[in-house]
């Protein structure tokens, strides 16, 4: 064997903040030559372009757990995402059958940046869930709820929907779930995105007075009186995405008088005034298939992340394509992942000496998989 096909020895991160992307592109392709198929990238949309150049796949949150869970032939997955993707992805490629398939070998699952969180994850913690069930069971039977996480959660939060008969869902099934929990309860406890929950339950027709919201902070049951909980079909759970909630109705107006013939693109975390005054609605994924389906010429503002946006101005110069805020909106924990932690995740993967493992405990991710597979199931 040559020298050039030897794996150089990992260094402290240190070292890769201080090289140019062109060698940092250079180290990770070359990694990527040497593992083969042993080693899979997974990249969200949101991610930035230098990494997703790197993805052996680009997809929303739905489609990367599906992705994930297929992997099974892979030693490791990194994934150029954010904590609880990562988390889901070792949950669906590593339950223990799939294990004990392979002999007891697991895969390996590393996030890049650990410090690559969600704030609206961040918004729901397990002991205020737990806190939150336990109290509404003093007003309305918990027997006729059914819980509802989004996928932007804590593996923990998944476990909660597993153990009490709930599920999952992204922002490409909202529907299709919640129609499978009205199938078998009167009502549904969504969280931690009110968002999603209000704009898919008034979609399905639910009127806002079937709906509240329960404040984890308000310790007099969620600042809800006994009566609106009682009347309500769709509990609430107060969280939000911090990008999304830039996006404003008045935006729309004013891309409507300044561009005539615009189309309002938005995704589903936006409030429900932006998303009522919006043309379609959709997952990242589906605002990347309509922009690319829409004749040449075609106007749109579009209303996710900056990432996403500005790759699909790059990719789309046939069509006029803006970004619905003034003002700059990015995931920040999404753009953590950069071609420097990645290169350094992936020599440390290579040498046999992951950094970043993403390992959720066996009990945790037997109780998410029941919910995460109950979502795979019905969409
Ligand atoms: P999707 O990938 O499901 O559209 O969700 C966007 C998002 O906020 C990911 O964090
Ligand atoms: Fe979380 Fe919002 Fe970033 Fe998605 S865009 S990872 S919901 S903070």
């Amino acid at each position: 064997m040559s020298s050039a096909t030897l794996a150089p020895a990992p260094q402290p991160f240190a070292h890769y903040r201080g090289l140019g992307d062109a060698e940092l592109d250079a180290r990770i392709a070359a990694v990527r030559g040497r593992m083969g198929p042993r080693l899979v990238i997974l990249g969200h949309h949101y991610q930035q372009d230098g990494v997703i150049a790197h993805a052996d796949f680009q997809g929303d949150s739905y489609q990367l757990s599906k992705s994930a869970a297929g992997r099974d032939a892979c030693e490791a997955i990194a994934f150029c995402g954010v904590h609880f993707m990562a988390e889901t992805a070792d949950i669906l490629v590593n339950t223990p059958e799939k294990v004990a398939a392979r002999g007891g070998r697991r895969v390996t699952v590393v996030l890049p940046d650990m410090a690559a969180g969600c704030s609206m994850a961040d918004m729901a913690a397990i002991e205020q869930v737990e806190d939150a069930w336990a109290d509404l069971g003093t007003v309305i039977d918990t027997a006729d709820v059914t819980p509802v996480t989004y996928i932007n959660s804590a593996a923990s939060l998944k476990a909660f929907c597993g153990r009490h008969g709930g599920i999952v869902c992204t922002s490409s099934n909202a529907r299709a779930v919640l129609d499978w929990a009205f199938a078998r309860t009167r009502r549904v406890l969504f969280f931690p995105d009110q968002h999603l929950g209000r704009n898919t339950a008034r979609k399905m027709g639910i009127p806002l007075d079937e709906m509240c919201v329960w404040n984890p902070h308000d310790p007099t049951l969620g600042g809800n009186a006994r009566a609106q909980l009682e009347k309500s079909r769709v509990i609430l759970w107060q969280g939000h995405c911090s990008v999304h909630a830039m996006f404003r109705p008045e935006h729309v107006d004013a891309f409507r008088a300044n561009l005539p013939g615009v189309q309002i693109l938005v995704h589903p975390e936006c409030a429900m005034e932006v998303v009522d005054k919006a043309d379609l609605t959709g997952s990242t994924s589906f605002i990347l298939k309509t922009v690319a389906a829409a004749p040449p010429g075609s106007k749109w503002a579009i209303g996710t992340e900056l990432h996403l946006v500005k790759r699909l101005e790059q990719n789309h110069p046939e069509q006029t394509i803006r970004f619905l805020s003034p003002t700059i909106c990015m995931c920040a924990t999404m753009y953590r992942i950069d071609l420097a932690h990645l290169c350094w995740s992936l020599e440390h993967l290579e040498a046999c000496k992951p950094v970043n493992v993403i390992r959720v405990d066996d009990e945790t991710a037997r109780w998410a998989v029941t919910a995460l597979e109950r979502m795979l199931a019905v969409s």
